[in-house]
């Protein structure tokens, strides 16, 4: 196998400032956009910042149509169910002949907004490249080897992301995660074309999230961070016969080091204080900002086992409920999905590449000034064990209602998470993912 000498940085836009929600008009406006879909979840719709976007698309002249009924943790069905409503609920019968110059696609919407958490913004990919390309079938562009993995033909609409939870990244991200219904698994849509136009990173708008809402999303990007600065380095991957082959989870190299050290750095400043007061304007501010620092890095590197663990986790959801999250399903947390298993993943990975282990958790605040290689791996679960003690994670696996007879289908689901269990910087099989599935079963 000849290996990949390459690594390539895909610049995501982003604006940040309190306020720059309003501008959002002025973007699409100059950008030609005559009509947009906004999209939103049925919580986030009753705060202020969907009013502010529907105001500043008004005062820009831009149409706007109202799609409030996104999914938490979204599914097929309702990425299909969102999808339905910009094919047919589109204004396109009034834009009349010769609509945009011949560009008149199915809906008729000419641009989107994504106005939520990681779940509203890639259901608005997933909007936007599933009307602009319609595919045979809706498994065509997913993830292999549950999907064809097709790829994206030709540049979408202008999306503009605006994040109102700081965790995610989704706004710097060309990927877009569902959960497949009838495997219980999570798998997704990765093409850097989904990405955003632009991410609108507003602090105003992360003042209303409540504490565990700021925990999970808080703990995803700790992991974001963790896990593609651990990841495969780009070396170790088969170099691709053409550019276009090249991943965008490519393994960790020296661009997307900088962001999630960086990342990780604000993280051990203010992820506490963020979620013990939502007053703090420094601390949101910095979070929703290391959001997208994360988001960089990990869009550019790919995350690896405690992402890939994560999926059967939510996808076998049993009757867990998060406080702090309105829905009428039971849901774990994305967030909380990946961060259970991390402290097991990291004891087991350590051994691969102990020296990054280490810096990870010194980042993060742990004094590693005596530390043993032998002990990285332990050092760096200890570190991440007491952020999820001290913002009240559930405590472990076990918590959220797992016991040890549901491994082998949590193993199952895990193993064809291939885009993201390949980058485990030390080869995971099924024993060894059934090893760290168990050690999760508690985390302290
Ligand atoms: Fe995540």
């Amino acid at each position: 196998m000849l290996r990949e000498v390459a690594f390539e940085m895909a610049a995501s836009s982003v604006r940040f400032g309190a306020g720059v929600t309003r501008e959002c008009g002025m973007d699409l406006a100059e950008w030609g956009v005559r009509r947009a879909l906004v999209l939103t979840d049925p919580n986030v719709a009753r705060l202020p910042p969907v009013r502010t976007v529907l105001e500043s698309l008004d005062a820009a002249g831009v149409k706007a149509t109202l799609y409030d009924r996104v999914r938490v943790e979204p599914t097929d069905e309702s990425f299909c169910e969102a999808i339905r409503f910009a094919e047919s609920a589109g204004p396109g019968s009034d834009a009349g002949p010769g609509h945009d110059g011949g560009r008149e696609r199915r809906g008729g919407y000419d641009g989107f907004v994504a106005v939520g958490g990681g779940s509203v913004i890639d259901t608005a990919k997933a909007v936007n490249l599933y009307t602009t390309f319609p595919p045979g079938e809706f498994l065509d562009y997913v993830n292999p080897p549950i999907g064809r993995g097709l790829p994206v033909p030709g540049p979408l609409k202008p999306l503009i992301a605006i994040p109102t939870t700081a965790g995610t990244g989704s706004e710097t991200t060309g990927v877009s995660i569902f959960d497949l219904t009838r495997m219980h698994a999570k798998t997704g849509i990765a093409s850097r074309r989904l990405k955003p136009a632009l991410g609108l990173l507003d602090p105003d708008n992360t003042r209303t999230m409540p504490a565990q809402v700021a925990a999970s999303s808080g703990l995803d990007m700790l992991c974001h961070a963790v896990e593609s600065f651990t990841a495969m380095p780009y070396t170790d991957r088969p170099r691709p016969e053409r550019p276009a082959l090249r991943p965008a989870y490519q393994g960790s190299n020296p661009i997307s080091d900088i962001w999630a050290l960086q990342a990780l750095r604000m993280v051990a400043h203010y992820l506490v204080r963020a979620v013990d007061d939502p007053a703090d304007d420094e601390a949101r501010a910095q979070m929703l900002l290391a959001a997208s620092y994360a988001g960089v890095g990990f869009g550019n590197a790919g995350v690896h086992l405690p992402h890939g663990m994560s999926y059967p986790v939510s996808g076998h959801v049993k009757g867990y409920r998060a406080p702090g999250y309105e829905v009428d399903h039971p849901l774990v947390p994305h967030g909380f999905s990946v961060v259970l298993n991390a402290p097991a993943v990291f004891r087991f990975t350590a051994e691969a590449n102990p020296d990054r282990h280490l810096k990870a958790a010194e980042t993060l605040g742990a004094d590693v000034s005596r530390a043993r290689r032998e002990d990285a791996g332990r050092i760096l679960a200890d570190r991440i064990t007491w952020f999820m003690k001290r913002l009240n994670t559930p405590n472990g696996l076990r918590a959220i209602g797992y016991s040890s007879s549901d491994i082998p289908g949590l193993v199952d689901g895990t193993l064809p998470q291939h885009r993201v269990t390949k980058l485990s910087p030390r080869p995971a099989g099924a024993d060894d993912l059934a090893r760290m599935f168990e050690d999760a079963m508690q985390a302290w």
